[in-house]
């Protein structure tokens, strides 16, 4: 019998997740269905019975759900609780087991598909708003020196709590960038605030990356002003497409105990 998935959220016509499980499934061999379902506002809890009733077996959550799904999950993840966002669900008879993939698919991108081991590197996270909070605990585990960045800086300190204390992580407001001496300027800088929706600019000032350095957007689709910036700036530049894949590929190793290969499928989806 075919097991059955779907990714949630609203809106989601635009989500690429079907098409990604799809060809993680035709490779693997593994039997199962992934379909979009777009839940009312109000209507996420009831989606979620609607779906165990019919005997799917997991689904992933995406905007605006996390939030929900953290809330609905009988049994979390440790990176789910950090994150205080869920992704994924599995269906486990009475159990629905959360857990958040979004961190673990941010540093296998930058350092499998990127290939920028991340230990040992001057890494600086713009935000501390959702996106922020599903990457931090991963990243913050890889040794490298963490900074993070926001324009309301209590919100960072809020973020950074279940971070483990010996991890050194400093905490910076935009004006205290500037300006940069040499030996602090980042190796990798991550956009995980909502600018790149606005097309607004966070406000970065010019001479923040180091030599060699990489600047990850973790939108994907365009070229967001972060990317413009960094590339004036001389940084290698990635999206978000290869964290889509990899979190899609962990949620797929959740539920089917399979890990597919990400590379043919992120090339294809770029292609
Ligand atoms: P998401 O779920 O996409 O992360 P969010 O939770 O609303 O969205 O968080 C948005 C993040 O982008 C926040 O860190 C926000 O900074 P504040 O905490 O100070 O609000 C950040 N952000 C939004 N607009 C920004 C801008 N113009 N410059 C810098 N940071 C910005």
């Amino acid at each position: 019998m075919t097991d059955k998935y779907a990714v949630i959220g609203n809106p989601v016509a635009h989500s690429k997740s079907p098409l990604i499980h799809k060809m993680f499934a035709e490779q693997t061999g593994q039997d199962i269905s992934y379909e979009k379902i777009e839940a009312p506002l109000d209507g996420f809890a009831a989606t979620i019975e609607r779906l165990r009733k019919d005997g799917y077996k997991g689904c992933n959550v995406t905007v605006p759900f996390k939030f929900e799904a953290f809330n609905i999950a009988t049994e979390l993840s440790k990176r789910a609780q950090a994150a205080k966002a869920v992704n994924t669900l599995k269906f486990d008879n009475e159990k629905i087991i959360g857990d958040n993939t979004d961190g673990a698919g941010l540093v296998h991108d930058i350092e499998c598909n990127i290939e920028m081991p991340l230990k040992g590197k001057r890494v600086l996270l713009m935000g501390a708003g959702g996106a922020a909070y599903g990457v931090l605990v991963p990243l913050s585990q890889r040794g490298a020196g963490l900074a993070i960045v926001n324009r309301t800086i209590a919100n960072a300190w809020e973020m950074i709590k279940p971070c483990d204390a010996s991890q050194l992580i400093s905490i910076y407001d935009y004006s205290q960038l500037v300006p940069l001496p040499n030996s602090i300027r980042f190796n990798i800088i991550i956009n995980a605030t909502s600018t790149g929706l606005t097309d607004e600019m966070p406000p970065l000032p010019s001479g923040i990356f180091a030599p060699g350095a990489l600047a990850y957007d973790m939108m994907y689709g365009r070229e967001t002003p972060f990317m413009k910036f960094a590339r004036a700036q001389g940084a290698q530049v990635a999206d978000g497409l290869g964290m889509l894949v990899e979190q899609a590929a962990e949620a797929f190793y959740i539920w089917r105990g399979v890990r597919p290969d990400t590379a043919p499928v992120i090339a294809a989806l770029r292609a």
